[in-house]
């Protein structure tokens, strides 16, 4: 990311277009609902692995066509909080605020926090492909952070510093922080609790497909370093979380419906805004690729 898009990635008629300096393309000329390639998934593993995100406009994919898409990718993760799914379709996780008959119909407050999608699950995900059903006309933006500008712009004794730990990532942060006066997102159950136990991860990944190193710490879900009291930890995690989401290395995406943005949860963290009016509909279905 931060330099140009590299022509030898695109086949066939896939083309791609940078959508901000920070981090993005969008792709057109790829007709959606037919099965892909090995040529073309390739290709889009490369440009979205450069770039973060994937643009995609005017989708208008069904779920099972959502989801059929996504799996050229890798196989589909299926959230351990199964009241968020689509019915019938596990694989869909459904980020609302649209309430029928008194019942929420996906995860509400989902996300209104910087983070990378699972990273407290021991596999994180490798992906997620957002799709944009209903929108208020204002606000509802989703931000993007590229955390492989956050890594590259570090002193390099911090680098060198931050290559040789790991840190703690704990579903139930995001419970105890951001959720704790949310009687929507009541605590984590001692069962789902049991399937997130914190996980330890290293603050600095590489990409498989780039090679490029990246920043692997997020605000959401990150609690501690290893092997360090918290008030040595939790200053330099501070420290990390403000210059990874400096303006410079952030892409702000306004949706419109049938948007679709695939993500890569191991060079981006992402941010839903929540400055819209609750009363207006905002509904989103995500498929998650396993790590
Ligand atoms: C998510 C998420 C962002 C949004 O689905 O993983 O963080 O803007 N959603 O809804
Ligand atoms: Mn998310």
């Amino acid at each position: 990311m931060g330099e140009a898009l590299k022509k030898e990635f695109l086949t066939g008629s896939i083309r791609a277009r940078r959508i901000s300096t920070a981090c993005g393309a969008e792709i057109t000329g790829l007709d959606l609902k037919r099965p892909l390639g090995s040529t073309e998934v390739e290709a889009l593993h490369h440009v979205l692995g450069e770039n973060g995100i994937l643009l995609f406009r005017n989708t208008d994919l069904s779920p099972d066509e959502h989801i059929a898409f996504s799996r050229h990718f890798g196989e589909l993760e299926v959230h351990v909080i199964g009241d968020f799914a689509l019915p019938g379709k596990p694989e869909v996780f459904v980020v609302s605020n649209v309430k029928e008959e008194g019942k929420l119909k996906g995860a509400v407050y989902a996300g209104q926090y910087w983070h990378s999608d699972l990273s407290y699950m021991k596999k994180p995900s490798m992906g997620s492909l957002l799709l944009c059903r209903e929108m208020p006309e204002i606000g509802g933006d989703t931000m993007f952070a590229n955390m492989y500008l956050a890594y590259d712009t570090l002193s390099e004794s911090m680098r060198n510093f931050i290559g040789g730990l790991s840190a703690v990532h704990d579903y139930s942060h995001a419970y105890d922080t951001y959720f704790a006066h949310l009687k929507e997102r009541p605590p984590l159950t001692t069962g789902q609790r049991a399937k997130t136990p914190p996980v330890e991860h290293p603050m600095v990944r590489v990409h498989p497909v780039t090679g490029r190193k990246a920043l692997y710490v997020n605000p959401g879900f990150t609690k501690g370093i290893v092997g360090m009291p918290r008030d040595e930890s939790q200053p330099i995690l501070d420290l990390l979380f403000r210059h990874s989401t400096r303006a410079e290395f952030i892409y702000r995406h306004k949706w419109q419906v049938n948007d679709m943005i695939f993500w890569d949860n191991r060079c981006v963290t992402h941010y839903a805004l929540s400055d819209y009016d609750f009363s207006v509909r905002r509904h989103m279905h995500r498929t998650t690729l396993a790590g």
